[in-house]
């Protein structure tokens, strides 16, 4: 029988659609590099499913070789898995697109709510003894109605957020690295900026929702948090090290933006020095996809993506089906 090695236990039902196939077997712990090359070695692993914080370089996907015919993670974002170095020896990487599209958007919309309304910052003063009572000045924030939202990487999450954001009377504006398509039920709503500088200089809020590659590592930067508006709040539930977290704490102390929200960190799980202390930033623990029916969703996937690996077939959602042509 063929072997499974997850990292981490993924939902039910990934156990009982993949089990007939294969022999699972479970580290339940998030290895460093060393522990997961020797796990790689210790048995003949067919189908890797790695957590995202889990990092697949070339060194792990040898140490899984002969054998190793695909890894397939439990995220959307593989930015944790060398893709060319995993198509040079013919393993297949599958993902699970789609089915956080809308728990991810929904997140995206809370963190923005609580920020543009300062809800921790309120919830925590009113904890700490500090709220006084009703007063016309106190903890005002943005109005969502008319503001503009800008969004960066305007993908499945874009447009989901921009349908959300829509709904709350927020204008609409995108910018793409590889340009901008807009689905036929948002024509004529968003405004395109083949330019970042200009949309982060006019924006009310900036939403980050592209993948994290070389090209995105750090674009929002000193540099672009200075063109933002003093107002602005910026959105990040994509990943971590598209923003410079360091430039963001100062940024933030510092007033050239009114605060953010975020769901992703440069060094997850640990903070930036400064950041917890940010009274206005709102802080989430990487909850993107933390529904009980978009995890199912997610473990469905994942377990389709390992059976069709193991049938000698691409995953369902491929990464890079480039391999075709290298398969072992
Ligand atoms: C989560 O962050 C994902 O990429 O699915
Ligand atoms: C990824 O970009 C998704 O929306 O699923």
């Amino acid at each position: 029988m063929p072997a499974v090695l997850c990292t981490l236990p993924l939902p039910d039902p990934f156990t009982e659609r993949v089990s007939p196939a294969a022999s699972l077997r479970v580290l339940g712990r998030i290895p460093d590099h060393t522990d997961l090359c020797a796990a790689l070695h210790e048995g003949a692993v067919d189908v890797l499913c790695p957590q995202l914080a889990d990092r697949v370089d070339a060194a792990v996907l040898d140490a899984g070789l002969p054998t190793l015919r695909g890894v397939c993670v439990y995220a959307v974002g593989y930015n944790n898995v060398d893709v060319a170095a995993a198509t040079e020896r013919g393993i297949a990487i599958g993902h699970t697109p789609g089915v956080l599209t809308d728990a991810t958007a929904d997140l995206t919309m809370a963190l923005l709510l609580a920020a543009a309304r300062r809800l921790v910052e309120g919830d925590a003063a009113l904890r700490a003894g500090e709220f006084r009572g009703w007063e016309p000045g106190y903890l005002l924030g943005m109005e969502l109605s008319g503001a503009l939202l800008g969004i960066v990487g305007f993908g499945r999450i874009g447009q989901a957020v921009a349908r959300r954001a829509r709904g709350f009377g927020m204008r609409l504006a995108a910018h793409g690295h590889h340009g901008v398509q807009v689905p036929d039920d948002l024509a004529g709503s968003v405004q395109i900026f083949d330019d970042l500088g200009a949309l982060l200089a006019e924006s009310d809020v900036v939403s980050l929702h592209m993948p994290l590659t070389a090209e995105t590592h750090h674009l929002i930067d000193e540099e672009a948090l200075r063109r933002m508006k003093p107002t602005a709040i910026l959105i990040n539930a994509a990943r971590g090290p598209v923003v410079d977290e360091h430039a963001l704490v100062q940024a933030l102390r510092e007033g050239w933006i009114a605060g953010c929200g975020l769901d992703v960190y440069e060094s997850e799980p640990e903070l930036t020095p400064g950041l917890a202390e940010c009274r206005n930033a709102v802080l989430a623990p990487h909850l993107g996809s933390a529904t009980v029916r978009t995890r199912a969703a997610m473990a469905e996937l994942t377990a389709a993506n390992v059976l069709a690996v193991l049938a000698g077939d691409l995953p369902v959602h491929c990464v890079n089906p480039a391999v075709a042509a290298v398969r072992r």
